[in-house]
C-alpha cells in the first residue's frame, strides 16, 4: 500500500490497485449489504466506476456514523475469559484477583453490546490486532489504569504471541514491549495528571499532601516522545482527587482541596479541565506526532459504604443495569472530557490530525463488579490495606476496552483504504 503514495502509475495499473483496495473494502466490512447481495458485483465491476466507490464510500461513513459503539448494555459471554493467570504472566500483582481467592468468575463473562450496531462489538481477536499495528507503534500514556489496560492487552495478545522487553529505561513505569513476528512495539508513559507536576512535600515541605499542579504545561515525559509513536491512547482521571495547588503561568491561581488561607478552592473540575486542554494542545502542537491519538475517557471508581480511605468497598457480583445513573462526579468528569475533546477536534480538523474518543466511561460505569476489592493482596497482610475499587482485575472488564480499541482501529483502517482510492480516482 505504501507504494501508492510513492509512485505514479499507468491508467489500467491504477485501476487494477483500484479493484485489489475495493477487494479488500469488501472483504473486510461486512456492512455492505447492498453490494453483497448481488454476488456478482464483483464481475460487474471491471473496474469500479468513481460511482461504487462513492456508494462504496457512503455506505462505509454510514456504518461508522450510524453506529454508536460506546452506548450499549452488558451482556453474558460464556466463552470468555480468554487467558488466565496461567497463561499470561503480565498480570499486576495487585490485579490478579485469582490468585487472591476470589471465589466468584462471574465478571470476566461479559461482553459489550451496543444498541445500534447490527454487528455488535466483536470480542477481540489478537491475530487481527496485530495485523493491524504490524510494524507500528503504540504508547499508553497514563497511570495505573492506563497500564492496566495495557496488561489486559499484553494478555489478551498472549493468546497468539508473547513480547519481548524492549524498554529503553530500567523502570517499570515506562515499560517497552514488542512482538517480534509482527515488529509491534507497545509502550507504558507514566504521567497521572497528563501535566507537569510534582509529588506533595518537594517544594512546600509543609504540605505534605498536595501536589503541585502546572496546568499549562504539559508533561514532557510523554509529550517528548509521541513522534515515534503511530498510535497514543491517553487517560487520566483518579489522580485528580487528590488535594492539588494550581499553577498556570508558573504562578498559584487556586486549588484543590488544600485548605490553606487566602488561596481559592477552584474544585478538582477546574483543573481537569485545564490538563485535558494543556494535553490535546500539545498532541495538536506536536510536529513530530503523525499518528492516530485516542483520548480513553475516565473510567470510574465504585467504593460503595464509604469512601476509598473510609472502609469503601465493591462487592458486587454481576454489572448494573443500563439504566443505573452514573455518579454526579463521574458524570462531570466525562462531561469535561467531551467538551475538550470537541474542542480540540476543530482545531484538529483543520491541522489534519488524528483526534479519537475511546468513550468508555458509560460501560465501565456499569461494572461495579469488575474491581479488586481486597482480592488484590494477601488476606494475612497484617497493615490496613485500602479496598481496590479503581483498578481492574485481570481477566475482567478492562479487556473489552481492547475490543472497543480494534473496533477503532479498523474504522480507521477503513477509512485510510478510502482515501487511498479517492486520491487514486483524483
Ligand atoms: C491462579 O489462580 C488460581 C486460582 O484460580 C490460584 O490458585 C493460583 O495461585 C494462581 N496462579 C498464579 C500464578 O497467580
Ligand atoms: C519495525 O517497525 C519500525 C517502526 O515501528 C520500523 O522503523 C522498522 O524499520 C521496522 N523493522 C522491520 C524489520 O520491518
Ligand atoms: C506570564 O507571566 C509573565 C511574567 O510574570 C508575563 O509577562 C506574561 O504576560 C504572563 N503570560 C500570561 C499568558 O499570562
Ligand atoms: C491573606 O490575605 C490578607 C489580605 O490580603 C492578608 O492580610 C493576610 O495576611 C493573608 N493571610 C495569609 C495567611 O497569607
Ligand atoms: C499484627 O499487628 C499487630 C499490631 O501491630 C501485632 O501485635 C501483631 O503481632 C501482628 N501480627 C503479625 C502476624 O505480624
Amino acid at each position: 500500500m505504501e507504494l501508492l503514495h510513492s509512485a505514479t502509475f499507468p491508467t489500467k495499473q491504477k485501476l487494477l490497485i483500484v479493484v485489489i483496495i475495493a477487494t479488500a473494502l469488501l472483504t473486510i466490512i461486512p456492512l455492505l449489504y447492498p453490494f453483497l447481495e448481488d454476488p456478482n458485483f464483483l464481475l460487474k465491476q471491471q473496474p469500479p466506476s468513481q460511482n461504487s466507490i462513492i456508494k462504496l464510500q457512503d455506505t462505509v461513513v454510514a456504518s461508522h456514523e450510524g453506529c454508536d459503539l460506546f452506548s450499549g448494555e452488558w451482556v453474558p459471554n460464556p466463552e470468555a475469559p480468554y487467558y488466565t493467570n496461567t497463561t499470561c504472566w503480565a498480570i499486576h500483582e495487585h490485579q490478579n484477583c485469582m490468585r487472591f481467592g476470589r471465589p466468584d468468575t462471574d465478571f470476566f463473562k461479559w461482553k459489550w453490546r451496543p444498541y445500534g450496531c447490527e454487528d455488535g462489538l466483536p470480542v477481540f481477536d489478537p491475530i487481527r490486532f496485530l495485523e493491524i499495528v504490524r510494524g507500528k507503534t503504540m504508547a499508553f500514556v497514563g497511570d495505573s489504569v492506563s497500564r492496566n489496560h495495557m496488561q489486559s492487552l499484553i494478555c489478551l495478545l498472549s493468546q497468539v504471541e508473547y513480547p519481548v522487553d524492549a524498554s529503553v529505561k530500567d523502570d517499570d513505569y515506562f515499560r517497552r514491549w514488542t512482538y517480534e513476528t509482527y515488529n509491534f512495539t507497545m509502550a507504558a508513559f507514566w504521567t497521572p495528571h497528563l501535566v507537569k507536576s510534582t509529588e506533595p512535600g518537594k517544594t512546600h515541605p509543609k504540605y505534605t499532601d498536595i501536589f503541585d499542579l502546572y496546568l499549562d504545561e504539559a508533561d514532557e515525559i510523554w509529550t517528548a516522545d509521541i513522534g515515534d509513536f503511530d498510535y497514543v491512547i491517553i487517560s487520566s482521571g483518579h489522580w485528580h482527587y487528590r488535594p492539588s495547588l494550581y499553577y498556570e503561568n508558573k504562578s498559584v491561581v487556586g486549588c484543590h482541596y488544600c485548605q490553606l488561607p487566602n488561596i481559592t478552592d477552584l474544585t478538582m473540575f477546574y483543573g481537569y479541565r485545564k490538563a485535558f486542554r494543556t494535553a490535546l494542545k500539545a498532541v495538536l502542537d506536536s510536529e513530530s506526532f503523525k499518528g492516530v491519538m485516542y483520548l480513553r475517557t475516565f473510567a470510574p471508581s465504585h467504593f460503595e459504604g464509604g469512601l476509598w480511605n473510609e472502609g469503601g468497598d465493591c462487592l458486587r457480583k454481576q454489572p448494573y443495569k443500563s439504566d443505573v445513573t452514573q455518579d454526579e462526579t463521574t458524570m462531570m468528569l466525562h462531561k469535561i472530557q467531551l467538551e475538550e475533546f470537541q474542542r480540540a477536534e476543530e482545531e484538529a480538523k483543520q491541522k489534519g490530525k488524528r483526534l479519537r474518543l475511546l468513550d468508555t466511561t458509560q460501560a465501565m460505569w456499569l461494572r461495579p463488579d469488575g474491581h479488586p476489592s481486597h482480592y488484590g493482596h494477601m488476606p494475612e497482610t497484617n497493615v490496613t490495606l485500602y479496598n481496590d475499587c479503581v483498578h481492574w482485575c485481570l481477566p475482567g472488564p478492562i479487556d473489552n476496552l481492547n475490543d472497543f480499541l480494534l473496533a477503532m482501529l479498523k474504522r480507521e483502517e477503513d477509512k485510510g483504504l478510502l482515501a487511498q482510492v479517492r486520491k487514486m480516482l483524483s
